[in-house]
């Protein structure tokens, strides 16, 4: 395929470096310890370490390895309009963390959106950033969050002129986003810089039917899980800065301070080759086709399981949903989420999020009309004998409960002793712990936050609704654990 002319794998380096250590009769004494010889112990080892190829000693030698990857990186600074790119192997984890180690210093406030993911929330405890946390805005019509209010950010400015950044997350985990070009513009009038996690929406920004990428709309950083919708190796992640608020070289000890010194040249070299897609014409179609199989998606399963609901583009402002995101809403249909979802997996199509009243099934352009409709068949069928128990629309509570007090900062709670205790004799004391169910991974409570009943009963409502509540050292809820 990349031999073929015209090929979109021309334009990839790295990839390019890969195709050609993987044909290579290459024995290396570098790391990694496998030295391509897994195939010796056992087949099934062979196959597992096949596609290894380290970047040092893989890609290239282990002297210019470092100038290949950043020319490859260079391209990815072009193609997102960036003047600092670079690719991670630690996912958008990595990535967010890096963000946070680079906008200010130990004791520095900033604004974030409470859809924060867990990395964003490290990377406040690493930097020692402290939160003011913005609460997202619900659509009740369609019990959804559609992110952050821009009058939510005014009023967060203007009550903290001292705020050194604005985070937020684009798009969320049910494909809307906020008002970005006034979120940003807001930010801008106070020289605030805006970072996106754009985990999400790495596909969004290169065709008319997506909403714009971040950074083409003045955010100054972006991070994307190049893994999560593109045809990229799992942990690829690239994060990009336009660094007119942003220190370049802050940036770089931020991400070297964090990343690992033996990086997958596998996993750059598919990052590579998924820029190097979305720079090609190849694109065009591909992304073309994901707007259409999804949408046709969604007016059959509409069309044969009544009262599913899937919101789309046209419930949403322009630029504010993302078209390829799938989202069924089932409580009108009495359909359960956690049901259906063990209904898929049986069939072999595990989908990426389910709760009770919301299932994500995550469809890629490398998706096409076939694999849709076979996802849509099987959904279809399950509905046919699954229980069904329709109720009222409920908009998922961590998007609704008012933000708990912090007595703390992440940081200061993340070194703080901490004892566990009965859950139910932690109301009043100070979290230790991240708690969030997951789907959708929104926190409830922070560590440094006061654990109110509000918030113990809706953890426990979810946990009873079959969500799994994660990042807690105790899932079942029964205890949790507080600062002594
Ligand atoms: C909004 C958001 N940001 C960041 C991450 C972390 O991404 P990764 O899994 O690439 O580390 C996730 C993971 O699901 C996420 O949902």
């Amino acid at each position: 395929m990349i031999d073929e002319p015209g090929d979109f794998g021309r334009d990839a380096p790295l990839l390019q470096a890969w195709a050609r250590f993987a044909a290579s009769p290459s024995r290396p004494f570098t790391i990694p310890g496998h030295h391509r010889r897994g195939g010796t112990v056992s087949d099934v080892l062979g196959e597992l370490l096949s596609g290894d190829v380290p970047l040092f000693g893989g890609i290239a030698d282990i002297k210019t390895a470092h100038g290949a990857l950043a020319a490859a990186e260079r391209l990815g600074a072009q193609l997102w309009g960036a003047d600092w790119c670079r690719y991670s192997t630690g996912g958008s984890t990595h990535a967010n963390q890096v963000v946070a180690l680079a906008v200010g210093r130990p004791g520095d406030t900033v604004l974030v959106s409470r859809a924060a993911h867990r990395s964003t929330l490290s990377g406040l405890v690493l930097a020692g950033l402290r939160p003011v946390w913005l609460p997202v805005d619900i659509d009740e019509r369609l019990g959804l969050p559609t992110g952050v209010a821009p009058a939510t950010v005014e009023q967060a400015l203007a009550e903290h002129p001292e705020a050194v950044a604005l985070f937020c997350v684009e798009p969320g985990y049910v494909g809307t986003l906020s008002d970005l070009p006034s979120v940003i513009a807001l930010a801008r009038q106070r020289g605030v810089p805006v970072v996106v996690d754009q985990a999400w929406g790495s596909h969004l920004g290169f065709h008319p039917d997506y909403p714009p990428h971040a950074l083409s709309l003045g955010a100054d950083a972006m991070v994307l899980s190049a893994h999560k919708t593109l045809p990229a190796y799992s942990q690829a992640s690239v994060v990009a800065a336009c660094t007119g608020r942003l220190d370049p070289d802050r940036l770089d000890r931020a991400f070297e301070a964090s990343a690992t010194t033996s990086p997958a040249g596998t996993i750059h070299a598919s990052t590579d080759a998924a820029r190097a897609l979305l720079a090609s014409p190849l694109a065009q179609g591909l992304l073309d086709r994901l707007v259409r199989v999804v949408d046709d998606a969604r007016g059959r399963l509409q069309e044969e399981i009544p009262g599913l609901r899937t919101p789309g583009p046209k419930d949403f402002a322009p630029g504010r949903f993302d078209p390829a995101k799938l989202v069924l809403q089932l409580d009108g249909c009495g359909l359960d989420g956690n049901q259906l979802e063990r209904a898929l997996i049986a069939t072999g199509m595990p989908v990426e999020l389910a709760d009770r009243d919301t299932v994500v099934p995550i469809v890629t352009m490398l998706d096409d009309a076939d694999t849709v409709a076979a996802l849509v068949d099987a959904v279809v069928e399950a509905a046919a004998w699954l229980e069904r128990a329709p109720r009222p629309r409920t908009v998922f509570a961590p998007w609704t409960q008012d933000i708990p007090v912090a007595a703390l900062t992440p940081r200061e709670a993340f070194f703080a002793p901490h004892d566990t205790v009965q859950a139910s004799r932690g109301v009043g004391r100070i979290s230790a712990e991240l708690v969030a169910p997951y789907p959708p991974g929104v926190p409830v409570l922070v560590p440094g936050e006061v654990i109110s009943r509000e918030a113990l009963t809706l953890l426990r409502e979810a946990a009873a609704g079959g969500t799994r509540i994660a990042y807690a050292a105790d899932p079942t809820l029964s205890t949790l654990q507080v600062l002594a």
